[in-house]
């Protein structure tokens, strides 16, 4: 299989940003989130914050390439937080105003609220268990299929089984069928009512759902 994954650099981190959004450009919940679509500020803000967690040294960045063309074909950002002290979901801030690199137009409201709901379920469903959480995982739509996930998974399965330690994520849809056959198991689906949040159009349910998983410690 001609695909192998390796630690990311920060130099990568432009190119990992646009693979993440190119791998959810068809996401139905995307122009809910970003009505003007993807600008120039919306491309500045995430490139930042891409850049801001990979300098987190909880934080670790792999990358799948394929090996005959050397392309990066997926990418995932895991966070570990192996203090047993701390109340994992305490760690994550959500501001109740969107920060100054915000992109116009983005719907905020809707940002906050997945934050919101994210936090609550690492206190809920973690608590302060030590613990490696997947909070990024993509894969280029041309590329999918090849195995790029898997393997990326592997890697935080394995660290997590040396370590004994728990293993949280929120998928997609989409993700479900990899994250189950890898020992995850769903806790908690949170659906936003997307026309509480501005939408105006009829949806699908599922571009709504965020889904809370969990893999015990082994
Ligand atoms: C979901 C995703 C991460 C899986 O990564 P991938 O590299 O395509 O998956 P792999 O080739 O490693 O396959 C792993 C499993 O994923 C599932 N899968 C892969 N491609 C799939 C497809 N086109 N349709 C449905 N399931 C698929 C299968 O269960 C597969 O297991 P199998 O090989 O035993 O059949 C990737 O397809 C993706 O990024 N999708 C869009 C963005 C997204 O929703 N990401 C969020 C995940 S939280």
């Amino acid at each position: 299989m001609p695909i192998s994954i390796l630690p990311a650099v920060e130099a990568d981190i432009p190119a990992i940003s646009r693979l993440q959004v190119a791998a959810f450009a068809s996401h139905p919940r995307m122009p809910m989130q970003w009505p003007r679509g993807y600008t120039a500020d919306f491309y500045a803000y995430k490139e930042m914050g891409d850049r801001e967690d990979f300098q987190d040294s909880a934080n670790h960045y792999w990358k799948a390439i394929d090996s005959e063309t050397g392309e990066m074909v997926a990418c995932a950002d895991w966070s570990f937080h192996l203090e047993s002290d701390v109340e994992a979901g305490e760690k994550l801030t959500v501001e109740s105003g969107p920060p100054e690199s915000w992109p116009e137009g983005g719907n905020w409201e809707l940002k906050r609220f997945y934050r919101l709901n994210t936090r609550r379920m690492i206190g809920d469903y973690i608590g302060k268990q030590p613990h490696i959480m997947l909070n990024v995982l993509t894969v280029l739509p041309e590329h999918q299929g090849r195995g790029a996930g898997r393997q990326l998974i592997q890697w935080g399965v394995k660290e997590a089984d040396k370590l004994h330690v728990c293993m949280c994520l929120e998928s997609t849809p989409a993700g479900l069928a990899l994250y189950k056959s890898m020992g995850f198991v769903v806790r908690e689906v949170v659906a936003a009512n997307m026309h509480d949040f501005g939408w105006k159009e009829p949806y699908d349910e599922e571009a709504a759902h965020r889904i809370f998983m969990v893999r015990e410690a082994r």
